[in-house]
C-alpha cells in the first residue's frame, strides 16, 4: 500500500469526572486525512481549519516524525489534512490528525502495531498542542465508542459500546487559550472531599456507560474539581447556564475535555429538546456558535 484515506472521528473527553481517563467518539464532525509514502521527509498539507505545516508544529506530522524514526523507516510520507473540527474547540481536533497519522503510517509500512501502541504513538501527538501526552481523545479516535484510560504506563485502554444516546455540542467561536493554558489553571492539591466525589461521578457514569442505564450516565457527568477551576479563569462560555439547562431538561451536561466546547447527553428521542435549550443559551450569550447534533460513533476508518 502507498497511499490511505481515513475519516478520523471528533472525540469529547473528560465527560465529567474523567479527567484525562474518559473519552468518548462522535459520529460528527469528522476530518479526512490523506496519506502518502513519499521518498523521504514529511510534507504537509492543510484544507479547512488552519493548522501548523511544519512538521514538529502539527501533531500529525509529529507522530510521523516518531515512528518513522523508531521503526528506522527509509522513506517519507505526504500528508494531506482536510481539517472539519475546529482546532481548540476541545473535540479532539489535534486528536484526530494524531490518531490519523498513527493508524496510516502503522497500515502503509506494515508495521502491524497494536492498537494500544497506536494509542501510544498518538498520544505523543498531544504534546504538540497541550504539553502532556493525554491519551483520552486519541484513544475514542482509535478505538471507537467509549474509552478508559485504566492505566498509562504500561498503557491499558477499556473499550465499551455506549448505549444509543442523543448528544448536542455547543461550539462557541471564541477564541481559546491552549489546552496547555486550560490545563495549568488546574489545582495540583485538592480536598479529600472533592476526590470523594469525583470518585461518585466517575463511578456512577460508568456504571452507566457498561449497563446502558442513560439516568446513570446523566447523574456521573459531573465534576466538582477540573471544571470549577476552568469556568473560574473563564475557558468555558456560559458554562453555569448549560449545566442548569441539563438539570432542568433532564440531560447530563459537562465540558467537552479542556473546552470551550460543551456537550449535552439525553435519550436519543429526546435530543431535539436538548438542541432547542442549548439554542437558546447560545442566542443570550451574545456571540456565535455551532451546535452539532450527534451521537457516539466509531474509530478511525478507512474511506
Ligand atoms: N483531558 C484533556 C484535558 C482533554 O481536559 O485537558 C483535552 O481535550
Amino acid at each position: 500500500m502507498i497511499s490511505i484515506r481515513l475519516k478520523c472521528p471528533a472525540t469529547t473527553a473528560n465527560l465529567g469526572a474523567g479527567f484525562d481517563i474518559f473519552g468518548l467518539a462522535l459520529k460528527e464532525p469528522y476530518d479526512v486525512i490523506e496519506v502518502e509514502k513519499s521518498s523521504s521527509g514529511i510534507e504537509i498539507q492543510v484544507e479547512g481549519y488552519d493548522v501548523p505545516k511544519n512538521p514538529e508544529g502539527n501533531t500529525g506530522g509529529y507522530v510521523a516524525l516518531r515512528m518513522i524514526r523508531d521503526f528506522a523507516i527509509d522513506s517519507g510520507v505526504k500528508l494531506r489534512i482536510i481539517k472539519r473540527i475546529k482546532p481548540g474547540s476541545g473535540l479532539g481536533s489535534s486528536a484526530a490528525t494524531a490518531a490519523g497519522a498513527a493508524y496510516a503510517l502503522n497500515e502503509i509500512f506494515q508495521l502491524n502495531l497494536s492498537l494500544d501502541t497506536l494509542v501510544e504513538y498518538a498520544s505523543l501527538g498531544e504534546i504538540v498542542s497541550a504539553g502532556a501526552a493525554h491519551a483520552d481523545n486519541v484513544a475514542p479516535a482509535l478505538y471507537g465508542g467509549f474509552t478508559i484510560i485504566a492505566s498509562r504506563k504500561p498503557l491499558k485502554v477499556l473499550n465499551f459500546k455506549p448505549p444509543e444516546v442523543g448528544i448536542v455540542v455547543a461550539l462557541p467561536h471564541v477564541e481559546k487559550g491552549s489546552t496547555r493554558i486550560a490545563r495549568e489553571v488546574i489545582p495540583k492539591h485538592v480536598p479529600l472531599e472533592h476526590v470523594v466525589r469525583n470518585i461518585a461521578y466517575a463511578s456512577t457514569f460508568v456504571a452507566g456507560m457498561i449497563s446502558g442505564n442513560v439516568d446513570l450516565i446523566k447523574m456521573g457527568m459531573n465534576d466538582c474539581i477540573v471544571e470549577p477551576a476552568r469556568a473560574e479563569a473563564c475557558i468555558f462560555r456560559g458554562f453555569t447556564l448549560f449545566k442548569e439547562a441539563g438539570v432542568k431538561i433532564g440531560a447530563g451536561v459537562a465540558a467537552s475535555g479542556a473546552g470551550p466546547a460543551v456537550i449535552g447527553l439525553i435519550e436519543k428521542h429526546l435530543v431535539d429538546r436538548l438542541y432547542d435549550a442549548f439554542e437558546k443559551i447560545c442566542n443570550t450569550l451574545g456571540v456565535d456558535y455551532t451546535l452539532y447534533k450527534t451521537e457516539p460513533g466509531n474509530g478511525i476508518s478507512k474511506l
